[in-house]
């Protein structure tokens, strides 16, 4: 089904993947978007951000745990844009524990996640049926194919509620109903970390594990890692696009992880060999420390906020010819006891003194950049020289001079590229040589007179350089 021109419904629209659903059915032309939230004043600002951008809509505060008010939601709906074509079951909620989880809990939970989808369809099947279309998504979980670590509540209700889109598809499917089922594993959203009146980070680079802030209603760090993260955890705005695809081929299973396949029919094809594996998972754990790159400090204390924890490396540029992490990247690793991992500590080869003006790199990628434009080499001049200087002090080459200032800041790694076996020896004999404080002083002294030509001022020289080519 395309969804241009029809009237769309969203459970649990305020946030995360619920919301961004919301923005993708907008996006793609629905006659309307009712965005309907536990949390009202979400789905308000939601319903509001979309009516901005010209799509009709209408925000209606329900709990999917009450059939009354799930039934009032429909009728609104239907009320405001006429029957509803496709309803987006997707609210849900975790809790963690197993058979020990109080009654009331386990009511909750399977009122939400399950018995909410038998409400929905209860209130949308009767005029489907009778036009003869409709479209039912249901928010699983790769828990419902598979299991969640440490919550028996969520792997139960979301096995359940992939039992009832099935039973549905199978019983209404010729009649028109179409059924769609989504079983991600994790999702950057507020369920798993992410604040949930906002968005997640701007890039994929989301925590693969975080640690329970408050230990209340989300999955802890071994939840997180044992399972739900282990495969990288993904933007909900990802999410949405793929059940839009899914929604235009009508298929049921949406599994944007797609190693879930794998792992269901491992389940199916050798269920004892499954268990084991999968207690070995929740004895071990699968990820130790996350890492982020090139997050600057403000972002990469974001991160920890969001984790619950520390995000304990950031890989980021750092070289005697780029000391911009100097200035606060460092000072934080240092003082907190996190790593700053260098790449490109040689300035792809810039400080191995290995190149000049008559001299200049081969290389596409290193001709590109303006460390090694004509003047540029000039002035590494007196910089090389002094790499030079100690490194024959230390029977060294420049670039294990280069390296080894970069290492001897603490909370400072190095990760230099080389191409055989020889250079790469050549790295990690460079973390047994000792920079004298003098020497240390001298390099850092040479590398802040290092000014090189780069940014706009650089494209004149570059594009001269091009043509020269
Ligand atoms: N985030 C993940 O890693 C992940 C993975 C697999 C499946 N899911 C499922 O995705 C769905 C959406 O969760 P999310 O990750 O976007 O989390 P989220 O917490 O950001 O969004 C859930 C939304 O549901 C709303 N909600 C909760 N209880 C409600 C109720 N009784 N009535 C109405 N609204 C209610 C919340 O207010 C919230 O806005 C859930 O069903 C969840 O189980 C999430």
């Amino acid at each position: 089904m395309e969804v241009r021109d029809r009237v769309a419904v969203v459970t649990g629209g305020a946030s995360g993947i619920g919301r961004a659903l919301c923005r993708a059915l907008a996006a793609g032309g629905a006659g309307a978007v009712v965005v309907s939230d536990l949390d009202g004043a979400g789905a308000e600002a939601v319903a509001a951000e979309l009516s901005g951008r010209g799509t009709k809509t209408l925000a209606v505060r329900t709990d999917v745990a009450d059939g009354d008010d799930v039934a009032a939601l429909v009728s609104a709906a239907a009320d405001a844009f006429g029957p509803v074509d496709i309803f987006c079951a997707n609210a849900g909620i975790i809790t963690i524990g197993g058979v020990e989880v109080l009654d009331q809990d386990w009511d909750r939970i399977w009122a939400v996640n399950v018995k909410s989808h038998i409400y929905a369809a209860r209130a949308v099947l009767p005029s489907m049926l009778e036009r003869g279309e409709g479209y039912l998504v249901h928010t699983a979980s790769a828990a419902g194919l598979l299991t969640q670590l440490g919550s028996a509540p969520y792997s139960v209700t979301k096995h359940a509620a992939v039992a009832l889109a099935e039973w549905l598809s199978i019983t209404y499917g010729d009649r028109g109903i179409r059924v769609s089922c989504l079983c991600p594993q994790g999702v950057w959203t507020g369920m798993t970390g992410a604040p949930r009146g906002g968005d997640g980070p701007a890039s994929e680079e989301a925590p693969a594990g975080r640690r329970a802030a408050d230990g209340s209603d989300r999955p802890s760090e071994e939840m997180v890692r044992g399972t739900a993260g282990a495969d990288g955890m993904l933007r909900p705005e990802a999410v949405a696009d793929l059940v839009l695809e899914a929604m235009a081929e009508e298929r049921f299973l949406i599994l944007p992880h797609a190693e879930v396949a794998t792992y269901e029919q491992r389940r199916a094809g050798d269920r004892e060999r499954w268990l084991r594996g999968m207690r070995t998972l929740q004895r071990v754990g699968l990820v130790g420390e996350v890492g982020v790159s090139n997050y600057p400090l403000a972002r990469w204390q974001a991160a920890e906020k969001a984790l619950g924890g520390r995000v304990l490396s950031n890989q980021v540029r750092y070289s005697l010819a780029d000391r911009a992490p100097e200035k606060d990247l460092l000072p934080f690793a240092a003082q907190a006891g996190r790593v700053v991992i260098a790449y490109s500590p040689l300035a792809q080869g810039l400080l191995s003194g290995r190149y000049d003006r008559a001299n200049r790199p081969a290389n596409r990628v290193r001709a590109g950049n303006p460390l090694f434009l004509p003047e540029n080499l000039d002035r590494a001049g007196e910089l090389i020289s002094v790499l030079r200087e100690v490194a024959d002090a230390h029977d060294a080459t420049p670039a294990q001079i280069a390296l080894a200032w970069v290492i001897r800041h603490p909370a400072v790694t190095a990760i230099p590229g080389a191409s055989s076996v020889e250079q790469l020896e050549s790295n990690v004999a460079a973390a047994e040589i000792k920079l004298s404080d003098n020497e240390y002083a001298a390099l850092s002294t040479a590398s802040e007179r290092f000014r090189p030509v780069t940014g706009r001022a650089a494209v004149p020289a570059m594009i001269q350089a091009r043509l020269r080519r």
